[in-house]
């Protein structure tokens, strides 16, 4: 075990001591970190005098200062080549590591931030849709799904609080294909000049619109309490409930209400349009909702052992 100790006075060698039991104030402990790449163990930087205090956080910065392609978001850190990648709020003392810690790296790809990826999936269907209405206007229609757009992007800008700063870049090209190709596919189908208007007539549309800005409401609702469970620039996660907006109640049965909202006003949109793309659209996104809730249920369950036992993921009782 190698212990580097400021020059100034004091022994050459210090014993580590537990936290808290600091030797002298003139004998500074620091800690040696070497990384390794986690395929090819091949040594990639080594860190002389790193505090005790010092995160993963500052580990990935001054390894990025050797570096630079590697920027800290690219970069995951791990005690086993294989394992867990470390947080960034871990303290290097708090860890399993001697004086001399190895990490092992692994580069995550080039990385873009949550808001971008959001503003680019969102602002891709509603230009998408504007464009096709200018062939023949389905006003309605062409209103909603603007409206919808246009809160998803305002959320993302005013109401979301991320916890992850950016996810890997190659994501948004295969999410833009899905938000942009459907958003163009529908609106083809909708403001084409052959378009079969809704059998029902009127009655039809009226529905449908309530059912649409029940859920958008209902939507919005629950993304305004999950961000006013998270106090600013915290990344904590607490079980929501059901506050003093009605459409929050939904919180009593499901565990994410914004994608039972979600699915619901797809589906108004559906009846509005009476158009097959367009349900194929709700379906496709009910299925992948489904499987994103259930993945949320599952962790909210391991993460809270008092969680409300009549929770379903996404529909009440049933799924
Ligand atoms: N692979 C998956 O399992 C999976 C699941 C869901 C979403 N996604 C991806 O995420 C994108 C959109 O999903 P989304 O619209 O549902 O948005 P989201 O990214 O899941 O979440 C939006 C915001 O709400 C916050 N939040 C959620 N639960 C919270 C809680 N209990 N307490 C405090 N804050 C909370 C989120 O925090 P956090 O950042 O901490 O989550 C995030 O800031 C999709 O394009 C998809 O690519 C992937
Ligand atoms: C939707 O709800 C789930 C569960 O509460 C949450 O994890 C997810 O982040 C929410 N999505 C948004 C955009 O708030
Ligand atoms: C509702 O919430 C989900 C995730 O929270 C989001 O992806 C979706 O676009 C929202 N739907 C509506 C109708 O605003």
């Amino acid at each position: 075990m190698e212990v580097a100790v400021a020059p100034e006075g004091g022994p050459a060698l210090w014993p580590a001591v537990a936290p808290g039991k600091r030797p002298k104030k003139s004998a500074v402990l620091f800690f040696e970190v070497e990384i390794l790449d986690a395929r090819s163990r091949e040594k990639l930087c080594f860190l002389d005098k790193v505090e005790p205090q010092a995160t993963v956080a500052d580990i990935k910065n001054l390894f990025s200062k050797s570096h630079p392609q590697w920027y800290p978001a690219r970069q995951s850190l791990r005690l086993d080549p294989k394992g867990r990648s470390l947080r960034d709020e871990d303290a290097l003392q708090a860890l399993p590591v001697g004086t001399t810690a190895t990490l092992y790296f692994r580069d995550l790809g080039a990385q873009i931030s949550w808001v971008t990826v959001f503003l680019t999936e969102y602002a891709g269907p509603l230009l998408i849709y504007l464009l096709f209405y200018f062939r023949v206007p389905f006003l309605l229609a062409c209103c909603c799904h603007s409206f919808h757009y246009v809160k998803r992007l305002l959320e993302t800008l005013f109401v979301h609080r991320f916890s992850h700063g950016t996810m890997p870049l190659r994501n948004i090209f295969k999410n833009c294909t899905y938000y942009w190709g459907f958003a163009a596919w529908m609106a083809y189908y909708i403001n084409h000049p052959l378009y079969t208007p809704p059998a029902y007539g009127d009655e039809q549309v009226k529905l449908a619109l309530a059912v649409f800005l029940f859920c958008q409401l209902g939507n919005f609702s629950i993304h305004v309490a999950l961000r006013n469970l998270r106090p600013a620039g915290s990344k904590a996660r607490k079980i929501p409930y059901p506050t003093r907006n009605p459409f929050t109640w939904l919180f009593l049965l499901v565990s994410c209400p914004n994608y039972t909202y979600e699915v619901g006003s797809w589906i108004g949109f559906t009846i509005m349009t009476q158009c097959l793309p367009v349900a194929l659209f709700s379906l496709v996104g009910f299925v992948q909702m489904a499987i994103w809730a259930q993945g949320k249920h599952r962790s909210y369950l391991r993460e809270f052992r008092d969680y409300p036992p009549l929770r379903s993921p996404i529909v009440p009782f049933l799924l």
